[in-house]
C-alpha cells in the first residue's frame, strides 16, 4: 500500500490511501476522521502515463501529449510497415473481439482489417439484436464471456458511458468505438494524427467544426485532443438546436481551448487549418421532425468552399456522410475524408492494438 499524503484537519489525522486493486481499479481508502473509514472505487479511466500496455481507452482525458506522440510514431511505423509489406504477424496468436451495438462499417471494418494486417484473429459481432442480449443477458455478462476468448475488446454502444461500464466489467482492455453521444477516442486520434501529417503541428491551430455539436462523438473526443495543445482556437457552426450542451461547452472552455460558437458562413475566419464537417446525427433525435427543421442546414458546395476556405486548409469528415458535403467536393485536394483520413484510421488502430497487448 502506498501512503500518498498524510496531513492535519481540524486536529484529526485524516490519511488518503491508494491501494491498487488489480489493474483496473484503484482502491482508495480514506480516513476522515480516524474513526470513520470510507471506501470507495475510483473508476475514472486510467491515464496511460507512457505505457499503454493493459489499458483500456475509453476517454481522449487519458491521453497526454506523450501519449499522443508514442501512439503516433508508432502509426507512422505501420503505415510505412503497410505500403511496404502489407502487415506483419506482430499479433499473430493474439484475439480482438469487436462487439458493435450500433451500427457502423468504417470504424468496425478497419478495426478487423488493423487485426488482421499484424496476424491476429478477430470475432465479429455486429448487430447485437441477434445475440444473447436479445434473451437478456447484461452487458457485464456479454463482456465476461467474450474475454474469456479474447484478448482485447473493441466496443460500440448507443448509450454514453457503457464504454467505461464494460471496461470495468472484464481485466482484458477495452477500446472504445462510440459510446452514443459521449466520445470516440480512435476516430479523434486518427483525425488529430491526419492534422499533424498536415501542419507538423498540433498547436497554434485555428479549427472549423460544422454541424452537430450537440451529438457528435467524434467532435468531443477531437476537442478534448486538441485541448492539450497550445493555443489552438476552434470556430463551431451549428443550428442553435445542436450547439454544445452547456456542460460540455464550459468544460472544454476551462481547458483552456478557445471555442467559439458560429452561426453563419460568413463567421467562418479565412486562416483556418481545418474544416471538420459532420453529419446531424438522426438516430439521436428523440422527435422526427426536429432532425427535418435541421438536416439540410450545413450543406458544403464547392462554391461555399471556395469563397469561405482557403487553399491551404485541409477538409475533414469522420464520415459516414449523408448529403452535408456535395459530391464534387471529393476530388479538391484539399478534401482528405476519402483519402487519407480514412487510411490513418487504420494505421492508427493497428498501432493502439499493438500497444494495449504489449507488443510494441
Ligand atoms: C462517426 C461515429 O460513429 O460517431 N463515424 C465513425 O465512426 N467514423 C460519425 C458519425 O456517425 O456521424
Amino acid at each position: 500500500m502506498n501512503l500518498l499524503k498524510c496531513f492535519k484537519t481540524f486536529k484529526q489525522l485524516v490519511l488518503i490511501d491508494f491501494l491498487a486493486v488489480d489493474r483496473k481499479h484503484i482502491l482508495l481508502l480514506k480516513l476522515v476522521p480516524r474513526t470513520k473509514v470510507f471506501w470507495f472505487f475510483m473508476d475514472n479511466p486510467q491515464k496511460i502515463n507512457g505505457d499503454f500496455k493493459g489499458k483500456d481507452i475509453v476517454s481522449l482525458d487519458q491521453f497526454s501529449k506523450k501519449d499522443i506522440y508514442i501512439l503516433f510514431s508508432n502509426t507512422s511505423k505501420m503505415k510505412n510497415l503497410v505500403q511496404k509489406k502489407g502487415g506483419s504477424t506482430l499479433l499473430k496468436g493474439k484475439i480482438m473481439c469487436a462487439i458493435f451495438y450500433e451500427p457502423s462499417s468504417r470504424t468496425f471494418g478497419s478495426f478487423i482489417t488493423s487485426m488482421q494486417r499484424l496476424g491476429g484473429g478477430f470475432i465479429p459481432l455486429q448487430g447485437m439484436g441477434n445475440s444473447s442480449v436479445a434473451k437478456g443477458e447484461t452487458l457485464e455478462d456479454t463482456m465476461q464471456t467474450f474475454s474469456s476468448y479474447s484478448d482485447v475488446i473493441v466496443i460500440r454502444h448507443p448509450e454514453r458511458g457503457t464504454a467505461k461500464i464494460a471496461a470495468n466489467a472484464t481485466e482484458i482492455p477495452v477500446i472504445n468505438a462510440g459510446d452514443g453521444i459521449g466520445e470516440h477516442p480512435t476516430q479523434a486520434l486518427l483525425d488529430l494524427y491526419t492534422i499533424q501529417e498536415e501542419f507538423g503541428k498540433l498547436d497554434n491551430l485555428t479549427g472549423v467544426f460544422a454541424g452537430d455539436m450537440l451529438h457528435g462523438r467524434t467532435v468531443k473526443s477531437l476537442l478534448r485532443g486538441l485541448s492539450l495543445f497550445k493555443n489552438n482556437t476552434c470556430y463551431l457552426l451549428s443550428p442553435k438546436e445542436l450547439k454544445l450542451s452547456r456542460e460540455d461547452f464550459n468544460d472544454f472552455q476551462r481547458r483552456g481551448i478557445k471555442i467559439i460558437e458560429i452561426k453563419n458562413y460568413s463567421d467562418i475566419p479565412k486562416n483556418a487549418h481545418f474544416w471538420y464537417w459532420t453529419r446531424i446525427q438522426k438516430e439521436r433525435f428523440e422527435n422526427f421532425k426536429d432532425y427535418e427543421k435541421v438536416k439540410n442546414i450545413f450543406i458544403l458546395t464547392k462554391r461555399l468552399l471556395d469563397t469561405y476556405g482557403n487553399s491551404k486548409m485541409i477538409l475533414m469528415h469522420p464520415l459516414p456522410r449523408v448529403n452535408e458535403i456535395e459530391k464534387e467536393i471529393d476530388s479538391d485536394t484539399r478534401a482528405v475524408y476519402l483519402k487519407r483520413q480514412m487510411k490513418n484510421g487504420m494505421y492508427l488502430r493497428m498501432a493502439l492494438l499493438a500497444l494495449v497487448l504489449g507488443k510494441i
